[in-house]
């Protein structure tokens, strides 16, 4: 792949919160993402994040209501019912294997999402949520703990970056059209001379 192609692929993995929950994804398309996480760097290569892959209706209801969506959007309490995302995958730290994830869990979710955006699925990640609450919900043996929760579905929103303003607020917000807007910081800020 050349490094225009790949740019363009980072340009499609946009955070989408709205989905067409009638389009549901298998197990079997869970299982390929995780297995993409195989191939990614690991500190002391300890390996330490595991994933509960939730597919089942009652058990996606179990994994939403733990979970906050948008922080910015004070006036939108998530996706509503039809919009919610169709699949989840839990990212747990085994706690046999140590405490410190270095950069391993963002790695690997910016792998999964990545093969996801190429079978046309987008993702969001959350951080924002009750990881009790989700571990209770799933049955999750205590030796795993939730760390992320990613979620996954068909697109129901558009979502496009933009040009952060020169004020530099980085706060994305929908527009007339109700497109997701993402400011990003032009190149030369991302440079120190
Ligand atoms: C570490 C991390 C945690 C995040 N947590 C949440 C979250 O709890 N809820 C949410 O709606 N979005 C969450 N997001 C999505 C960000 O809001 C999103 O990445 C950001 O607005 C930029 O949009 P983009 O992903 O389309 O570039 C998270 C993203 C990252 C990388």
């Amino acid at each position: 792949m050349e490094l225009e192609q790949f740019k363009k692929l980072l340009e499609r993995d946009r955070s989408v919160r709205r989905y067409d929950e009638t389009r549901l994804i298998s197990r079997e398309t869970l299982v390929s993402l995780v297995e993409l996480t195989r191939f990614c760097a690991s500190g002391r290569n300890a390996q330490p994040l595991r994933y509960r892959l939730v597919t089942e209706p009652d058990e996606r209801a179990g994994v939403f209501e733990h979970l906050a969506w948008a922080g910015y959007y004070k006036d939108w309490a998530g996706p509503a019912t039809g919009e919610r995302p169709t699949a989840y995958l839990i990212q747990c730290r085994d706690t046999t294997l140590g405490e410190g994830l270095l950069c391993d869990d963002g790695l690997q979710l910016q792998a999964i999402t990545l093969g996801a955006t190429t079978l046309g699925i987008s993702c969001c990640i959350i951080k924002a949520f009750n990881s009790k609450g989700v571990a209770d919900a799933l049955g999750i043996d205590p030796r795993y703990k939730p760390h992320y929760v990613l979620a996954l579905g068909y697109a129901a929103e558009k979502v496009k970056l933009v040009e952060m303003k020169p004020d530099g607020d980085f706060k994305y917000y929908r527009d007339e059209d109700d497109t997701q807007c993402v400011p990003k910081r032009p190149l030369d800020q991302l440079i120190i001379e």
